[in-house]
């Protein structure tokens, strides 16, 4: 016999989800072309990892200067304290740590430390990572390893480190730099790729997690950070035939940009903000053979280098 009610109750809750849907498709949209108003970081504990250099010196720098405690870790003591000098200089608040990311025990302790010296972490900011360029036949294990290790791993370590306290406060934000590198597939970059690709997905099945849960976790929020060039010396051979396109920013540039994105709480973002229409909804959605004759006409990318 043909269940009438259940039929019933699975159509309107098909029409539902149409409704939320449309509306959170509408919103999307809309939030696309008016964002939201930047919030206040004032009261925030801003832990962020890779701040002796380049993007990480630069969000920590920026994010001082509005106002919040800047926890700044690095495997570098030196350039991380540099780091720390700058801010005070401005008379900014912040404290350094050194730490290598990639060992989950110092980042474990790190996290207790800091909760007792500074206090709770509400943004987590994982920043810190290598580049390796060239051929995959030509990267060793230890490269690799290494690689996956800081670029993928060290953002859970950090995750199952500070998201205990951002839960049971339901206040918090993570943010990941992925890449361009982690929307399209580059050559010389296998192994980079693949773990900013992983990052993206880290990202969005946390968001999804917490989705999921029944205690409404709605005050934790995510963002993913995908630059294209930064000027840091990380990349350090870029091919580029339509420089106005594929802009190269400095890293102050491009961290003017993140601190504007988290503090108006974007899921996802690229630097330069024009790639992120391009890539993921026309690029990403062509048939491959047709994505990779765009990709040659565009003829963007990295030289190999030791
Ligand atoms: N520069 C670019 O063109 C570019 C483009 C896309 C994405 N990104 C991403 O942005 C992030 C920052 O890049 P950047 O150009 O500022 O890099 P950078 O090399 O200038 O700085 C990275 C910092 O991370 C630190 N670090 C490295 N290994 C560490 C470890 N195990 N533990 C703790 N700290 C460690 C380094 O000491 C350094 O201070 C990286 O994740 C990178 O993949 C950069």
């Amino acid at each position: 016999m043909v269940d009438i009610q259940g039929a019933i109750s699975l159509l309107f809750e098909f029409l539902w989800t149409l409704i939320k849907v449309n509306y959170e498709t509408i919103r999307g949209m809309w939030r696309a072309l008016v964002p939201p108003d930047p919030k206040d970081v004032k009261n925030d504990i801003i832990f962020i990892t890779g701040t002796g250099h380049g993007i990480g010196r630069e969000m920590a720098l920026r994010f001082a200067r509005l106002g919040g405690t800047i926890v700044c870790v690095d495997i570098n003591a030196s350039s991380n304290e540099e780091t720390v000098k700058l801010i005070k200089q401005e008379k900014g608040k912040a404290h350094s740590y050194q730490c290598d990311v990639t060992d989950r025990s110092a980042v474990m302790q790190l996290a207790e430390r800091v909760g007792r010296e500074v206090g709770d972490v509400s943004i987590l900011i994982n920043n810190a990572g290598i580049m390796p360029c060239k051929p995959v036949l030509q990267q060793t294990e230890q490269e690799i390893r290494l690689m996956n290790d800081i670029n993928i791993n060290a953002n859970l370590w950090t995750i199952q480190a500070f998201l205990p306290s951002m839960i049971a406060r339901n206040y918090g934000h993570i943010v990941a730099m992925s890449s361009m590198a982690g929307l399209i597939g580059l050559s010389n970059l296998v192994p980079y790729c693949g773990s900013k690709f992983a990052v993206r997905g880290i990202m969005e099945a946390l968001a999804v997690e917490l989705k999921d849960d029944p205690r409404e976790l709605n005050g934790i929020k995510f963002t993913t950070i995908c630059p294209y060039i930064v000027d840091t010396g990380l990349c350090k051979k870029p091919r580029i035939r339509f420089q106005n396109l594929m802009k190269v920013v400095n890293a102050g540039e491009a961290a003017d940009i993140i601190v504007d994105a988290v503090r108006r709480e974007i899921t996802e973002i690229t630097i330069p903000s024009e790639l992120h229409f391009l890539i993921r909804y026309i690029h990403r959605l062509m048939p491959f053979p047709a994505a990779c004759a765009w990709s040659a006409f565009v003829n963007t990318g990295v030289d190999p280098h030791d």
